[in-house]
């Protein structure tokens, strides 16, 4: 039996990557295992979003070289993903001992490129890389099904590929390249066979899922293809991410009030409440047609829960800048937010805007600040949840103790609490018994 150890950085893309490089690699004998000392082959499926992530693809390559160097067994390592995109070769001559880079439109052809970069034993090394991007005509998305997603409760659908914007931090469309739209055909059928496996909560996941089918004549819209999947047996909720402001169109909008399966959450990064910075993000919609689109949500589905992104330190961003910032925190009400600090990519186009770097103690500052702020919002509107009882789609085991189990509510919030493992699937009633600032704790109830 061989052996794929593979650590996943970055985002959902990454995620669902991962799970189409095991199905793959599964048809070749490959299991996976969580040993890393345990596996003839050892993957790093990278991010390069930020510097941070990035760095984490060095200290983990530096390990699993060595451990490729001192163990006796052939061992292959490969990079994936979006530092593997952007750096493609330089890699290879980094780490002569790296035997494989491979970029996020090569996930289809992983099985050729490792048996090419795994020779026989005793024929020497051999290192392959394949960052080409394939062209839009041609491009065919994995349709292989993850083997660990077969029964899950809840499962990511991929519905397009890459991005077409130019946010002018971002390096995503670098890595991933032009948008391509999955077929809609190809999207429900996958949905249809996780949903006859038990699936019951389908995510769908793309870059701007609200471009989705527009360049493609006869192609569903985003909506359309809402309200198809919808109407597969079995699926409960749907998800989806990611949302960009500019393109989340009244036909949307309008789902939230014709799909019950469509859930009240939705993460809809924002970026920054300063207009001025938002032209120079080159993100195309201003602070009032953000807060309209909330308005709207929050008409259409009254109980709507928020969640966003935010950059701080920006170049340029002055004090006044950030402040529009806070107070768009609090206009939006958002009940969670990922925030970074902004980092400089290679090649983007908010590198010659550098001449205005916000000193990095004043990011910092200013990231704290948000982050104070955001956390107190959360913990109010989980503390306002307190002594009543939500729809729950009970996911597993909790992390945290024995006979405690774990799932989510309509709005996206993570609730603990004791009950048996073989609810898992099933949408049953919780109420909340206790608030923390990322999740809840609960009990079993009869009342709905
Ligand atoms: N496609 C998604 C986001 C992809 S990247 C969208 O358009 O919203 C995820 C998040 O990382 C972004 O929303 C942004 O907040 C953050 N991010 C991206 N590039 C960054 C950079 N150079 N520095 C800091 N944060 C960044
Ligand atoms: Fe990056 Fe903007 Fe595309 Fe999102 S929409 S992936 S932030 S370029
Ligand atoms: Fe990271 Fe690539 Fe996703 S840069 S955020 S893994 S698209």
């Amino acid at each position: 039996m061989k052996r794929v150890y593979i650590q996943t950085f970055g985002c959902q893309m990454n995620v669902y990557d991962t799970g189409k490089i095991l199905a793959q690699l599964g048809k070749d004998g490959f299991t996976a295992t969580q040993d890393i000392s345990d596996a003839d082959v050892i993957i790093v499926n990278t991010c390069s979003v930020r510097e941070k992530p990035e760095h984490k693809l060095h200290s983990f390559l530096g390990d699993a070289l060595k451990l490729k160097r001192e163990t006796d067994r052939q061992i292959t390592v490969a990079v994936a993903g979006c530092v593997a995109q952007q750096e493609g070769g330089k890699l290879l001559k980094r780490y002569r001992e790296l035997d494989l880079v491979f970029g996020p439109d090569a996930v289809p052809r992983v099985r050729e490129l490792l048996t090419a970069a795994r020779p026989a034993v005793g024929t020497g090394t051999r290192q392959v890389l394949d960052t080409d991007f394939i062209d839009l005509e041609t491009y065919a998305f994995a349709t292989d099904l993850d083997p660990a997603a077969e029964g899950q409760v809840g499962s990511f659908v991929t519905i397009q590929k890459g991005c077409d914007n130019k946010c002018t931090f971002c390096i995503v469309p670098t890595t991933r390249g032009a948008e391509v739209s999955r077929p809609s055909s190809e999207i429900l059928a996958e949905v249809q066979a996780l949903a006859a496996g038990g699936t019951r909560e389908i995510t769908l996941i793309g870059q701007n899922v609200n471009s989705y089918g527009l360049k493609v004549d006869g192609e569903k819209t985003f909506a359309e293809l809402l309200y198809a999947v919808a109407a597969v047996p079995g699926v409960e909720r749907i998800r989806y991410t990611t949302s960009h402001p500019r393109d989340m169109g009244p036909d949307v909008v309008q789902a939230y009030r014709d799909l019950p399966q469509l859930t009240s959450h939705l993460h809809l990064p924002v970026q920054s409440g300063s207009d001025r910075v938002l032209r120079r993000m080159k993100r195309f919609y201003t602070r009032a047609h953000f807060l309209d689109l909330v308005g709207q949500l929050s008409e259409a589905r009254p109980d709507i829960v928020l969640t966003t992104d935010f950059i701080v330190g920006f170049p340029g961003e002055t004090d006044e800048d950030f402040e529009e910032t806070m107070t768009l925190l609090e206009e939006a009400a958002f009940e969670g937010s990922f925030s970074f600090k902004y980092s400089p990519r290679p090649g983007t186009p908010a590198l010659r805007l550098l001449t205005e770097e916000v000193p990095p103690d004043v990011a910092q500052a200013r990231l704290l600040r948000l982050q104070d702020r955001q956390r107190e919002m959360s913990l109010a509107a989980h503390q306002s949840m307190e002594g009543q009882s939500y729809p729950v789609l009970v996911e597993g085991p909790s992390r945290h103790d024995e006979g405690v189990i774990c799932g989510r509510t309509s709005t996206f919030k993570m609730i603990n609490f004791p009950g048996d493992l073989g609810l898992v699937g099933q949408t049953i009633p919780v109420e909340v018994t206790r608030a923390f600032t990322n999740s809840l704790r609960g009990e079993i109830t009869s009342r709905t």
